[in-house]
């Protein structure tokens, strides 16, 4: 950032920020005056992809031009209320994220005991390496009724992308890897 120029706008992603440990924001650099804006959303933590609703912060002058390209109506009534409770209730948003955390360190040891590679991760979704194709791994998940990404549409072929489920999908999961790798 302190070699960004002046002129160039920086957007901060922050669509994960709630599941991260590390006390960072983009919106740090606001008060520094740099031309930045922070984008977050319901979609993750608060569970409420289906309501299209997120939010910028930025400087006033920069959210105001936002204002004026925006679509007027483009967020309903029904998801700016959803969104609002969602956003109140900081009990239940912690009790997400703590669930994630335990289960996301549960997978990536159990999977690491079973000889996979696994990405640190402070998102919701771990990227793990096993030895072999991920495109082939995936769709053999996929016929036993699990649900991954493989990774080459991220550029990492021998890799899939899992999602962190409840504990009882996420015990589906390793059943499957235990058979098929445990020695
Ligand atoms: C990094 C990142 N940013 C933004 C989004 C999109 O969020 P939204 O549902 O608010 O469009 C996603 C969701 O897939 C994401 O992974």
């Amino acid at each position: 950032m302190a070699k960004v120029p002046a002129n160039v706008l920086v957007i901060f992603d922050e669509a994960y920020y709630e599941f991260s440990d590390i006390p960072f924001s983009g919106i740090s650099f606001l008060s520094k005056n740099k031309p930045v804006i922070v984008l977050r959303t319901f979609s993750k933590a608060f569970g409420l992809a289906g309501l299209r609703v997120g939010f910028a912060v930025s400087h006033p002058d920069l959210i105001n031009g936002l204002s004026r390209v925006r679509d007027p109506f483009n967020a309903s009534v029904p998801a700016l209320a959803g969104a609002l409770a969602a956003w109140q209730d900081r009990e239940y948003l912690q009790e997400i994220v703590n669930k994630n955390r335990e289960e996301r360190e549960r997978l990536t040891a159990t999977l690491i005991s079973l000889g996979a590679r696994v990405f640190p991760a402070h998102t919701n979704f771990i990227m793990v390496f096993f030895p072999e194709d991920g495109t082939k791994l995936g769709d053999d998940l996929l016929k036993a009724g699990i649900i991954v990404r493989p990774g080459n549409i991220f550029g990492y072929p021998d890799g899939i992308r899992i999602t962190i489920g409840t504990r009882e999908e996420n015990d589906k999961l390793l059943d499957f890897l235990k058979k098929r790798y445990a020695v």
